[in-house]
């Protein structure tokens, strides 16, 4: 198993929720990218993307990457777009194990309508207009995601399935 292990996928995909317990489960540190952008900024990731931008936050999380690269015995939660743009799905794979939280447009509808985190993206949309967007965006990302190490099936996943998964290569 790599030392640093970055969990990939849509938004809602449950990164955050699996990457804590896997981390605890394999004895690592866990981190979760957008919560480290926030600390530094010292702002929401609403409150970023509204001051600064998303092209600002794409770079955040670029810088942010760079530091994870330079640390051992990790288990990361990526947001969401940050494996989408620039070099980043590569350069995960080339610091550590990439693994894609795959889940379906109805199941990720259905947590994203539910969901408490402020997400600027979908902010404000209808129901309607949020299922078009997450099609719509996840085929698009699905290029980025489907360069994953491995693969894993996001529905009713399980902290051990997964460390399963990654021990056995
Ligand atoms: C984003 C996903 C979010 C956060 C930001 C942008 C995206 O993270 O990084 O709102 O582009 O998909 P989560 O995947 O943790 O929601």
């Amino acid at each position: 198993m790599h030392t640093r292990i970055f969990l990939i996928g849509f938004m809602g995909s449950g990164k955050s929720t699996l990457g804590s317990q896997l981390a605890r489960a394999i004895g690592y540190r866990f981190l979760d990218m957008d919560h480290m952008i926030e600390e530094t900024a010292g702002m929401t990731i609403p409150g970023i993307f509204k001051e600064h931008g998303e092209e600002v936050f794409r770079k955040w999380e670029r810088d942010i990457l760079r530091e994870l690269c330079s640390q051992e015995q990790l288990v990361v939660s990526t947001g969401g777009g940050a494996p989408c743009h620039a070099d980043m799905i590569d350069r995960m794979n080339r610091c550590g194990d990439t693994v894609y939280i795959r889940l379906s447009v109805p199941v990720l509808l259905e947590r994203l309508r539910h969901s408490k985190t402020q997400r600027p993206l979908i902010q404000g949309k209808s129901e309607e207009e949020l299922k078009e967007f997450i099609s719509t965006l996840l085929e698009e990302r699905e290029n980025y995601y489907s360069r994953a190490r491995f693969i894993v099936d996001g529905y009713g996943l399980n902290p051990d399935t997964l460390a399963g998964i990654l021990n056995a290569t």
